[in-house]
């Protein structure tokens, strides 16, 4: 069982399943959604509308269409406002939502994007932490579960995961 780290786009990853961090629609938008719709083609919107949304903190999982990947993990984390509004508890939740559902379809290697730390304003170091912390657990809770992957998509992105690893490693 290994987290890795990947720098560039999740799009083009060609493992079980990629996370998109999405919005409570899942109808596309911006970021990482916005990459991923564009890559996987307009079935996936159509496969979206079935699924009539998603609460912040779930995940649902759909076909992967023309990504590399088979299947897509569709999470909605929180926006941040400050972290006085649960704001880690549903970020943590977007994590164990998603590693159940990999669970639940035999999905041995997963790669997530920084889920909320952009548009959603989640500090980095924060987020990291939470989400190395989740996928320690769902290690220890799923051995279906092989690979983690984290994309970085910016440096920060990086450094940030670099030194949530390097607290779970003491
Ligand atoms: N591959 C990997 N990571 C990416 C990519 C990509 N192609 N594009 C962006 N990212 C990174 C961002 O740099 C950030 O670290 O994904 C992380 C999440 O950022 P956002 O995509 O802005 O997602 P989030 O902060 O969760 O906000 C979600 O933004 O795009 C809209 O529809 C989405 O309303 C939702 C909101």
């Amino acid at each position: 069982m290994t987290i890795e780290l990947v720098d560039g786009d999740i799009t083009a990853l060609p493992v079980d399943a990629i996370v998109n961090a999405a919005n409570n629609s899942l109808l596309g938008g911006g970021g990482v959604d916005g990459a991923i719709h564009r890559a996987a083609g307009p079935q996936l919107l159509e496969e979206c509308r079935g699924l009539k949304g998603c609460e912040t903190g779930d995940a649902k999982i759909t076909k992967a269409y023309r990504l590399p990947s088979k299947f897509i993990i569709h999470t909605v984390g929180p926006i941040w406002r400050g972290g006085q509004g649960g704001e880690e508890r549903l970020l943590a939740s977007c994590y164990q939502r998603c590693f159940a559902l990999a669970a639940n379809h035999q999905i041995a290697t997963v790669a997530l994007p920084a889920i909320s730390t952009g548009v959603y304003g989640f500090p980095k170091e924060k987020a990291a932490h939470i989400a190395v912390a989740e996928t320690r657990k769902a290690f220890a809770a799923y051995p279906s579960l092989q690979r983690v992957i984290f994309t970085c998509f910016n440096a920060e992105s990086r450094r940030a995961y670099e030194l949530a690893l390097g607290e779970a490693e003491c």
